[in-house]
């Protein structure tokens, strides 16, 4: 694999599935494969799981890890081809890119949107110019449309939790005070419609997906009959795609409570993390054995090492 940015990345998903669950049930399976192998990670914007998961799983898999945050221990970096670069950026992404190609074997970027420029940030222009400028394979740690290294732990965990062959799964957008981008509810919806679920997508009118993820997706403005029978329930919030960036309502009557899971069938609840408490999801859900966020979290560790194990293998 020379680059993990969608599931369109993966050749068969039960296949690499499969690797995933043979990696959680024994995190030391290939403890050298990425013997004198080095991972670079550069962050353009702030991260706690995808960090440390991944460092974490480039060392079960025997790599050295150097992690760089742009603006604060890297210089600040230019995105945008063709500009005076007089103001506060004091490097751009093709010598950045072009210079830690030459330093690791693999790299790593996490990269927002902007949420001004819809066409810019769903060209994904600042991960495929570091693809391109790079050279070496390269994983998305989230980029402007796409966070599927989360994608793919939450699939794990739906493999791991699931009581029925085909469980419903249900993503529900909820209120939030900022504007958020669509990459983890893109992303989980891509992954869904290649896994054996009954995906079903709820939120209010103006919150619909780009179409080229909710195309052929069952989707409802009424939470309440979306969670009826539901084995899982994914809350998000995100901004619209339609007017851009926006944030179009605000009703707190989407934030997930013990009343919504009682619809449910025994659902678990499941979050990316990190989630406003009594915004998102009651206390009382997120406190509770239906919560399933912490085992998404670990599972963060064991699709980076799977995917990282797949781009080392084809080195
Ligand atoms: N879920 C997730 O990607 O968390 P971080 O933003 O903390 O990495």
């Amino acid at each position: 694999m020379r680059r993990f940015t969608s599931v369109h990345d993966v050749m068969n998903v039960n296949d690499i599935l499969s690797s995933a669950l043979a990696y959680a049930e024994d995190p030391w399976l290939t403890p050298s494969l990425g013997h004198r192998k080095t991972l670079g990670l550069l962050f353009l914007n702030p991260s706690l799981r995808t960090r440390m998961s991944t460092q974490k799983a480039a060392r079960l898999l025997g790599m050295d890890v150097i992690v760089l945050n742009a603006g604060s221990d890297a210089w600040t970096i230019e995105t945008r081809d063709g500009v005076i670069m007089d103001g506060a950026a004091g490097e751009h992404m093709k010598e950045a890119a072009g210079v830690m190609g030459r330093y690791c074997d693999v790299l790593g970027l996490r990269t927002f949107p902007g949420l001004v420029d819809r066409a810019y940030d769903y060209a994904e222009s600042v991960l495929e110019s570091f693809i391109a400028y790079s050279g070496v394979p390269v994983v998305s740690l989230e980029s402007a449309t796409r966070h599927p290294l989360q994608s793919f732990a939450d699939l794990i965990t739906i493999e791991q939790h699931k009581t029925v062959q085909r469980p419903k799964v249900v993503l529900t957008w909820a209120a939030h005070p900022k504007a958020l981008p669509q990459a983890v509810p893109n992303s989980f919806v891509e992954w869904m419609k290649a896994a054996n679920v009954d995906l079903v997508v709820a939120h209010p009118e103006g919150y619909e997906l780009a179409p080229e993820f909710s195309d052929g997706v069952t989707v409802t403005h009424n939470q309440r009959e979306a969670l009826e029978g539901a084995h899982f329930v994914y809350a998000k919030n995100w901004s619209s795609y339609s007017s851009y960036g926006s944030i179009l309502n605000t009703d707190p009557s989407w934030q997930i409570t013990t009343e919504s899971m009682a619809r449910t069938d025994n659902g678990k609840f499941m979050h990316c993390l990190p989630v406003r408490r009594n915004v998102i999801v009651q206390d009382a859900v997120l406190d509770s054995d239906v919560s399933i966020v912490l085992d998404e979290a670990a599972n963060r560790v064991v699709s980076a090492q799977t995917v990282l194990a797949a781009m080392l293998r084809a080195l």
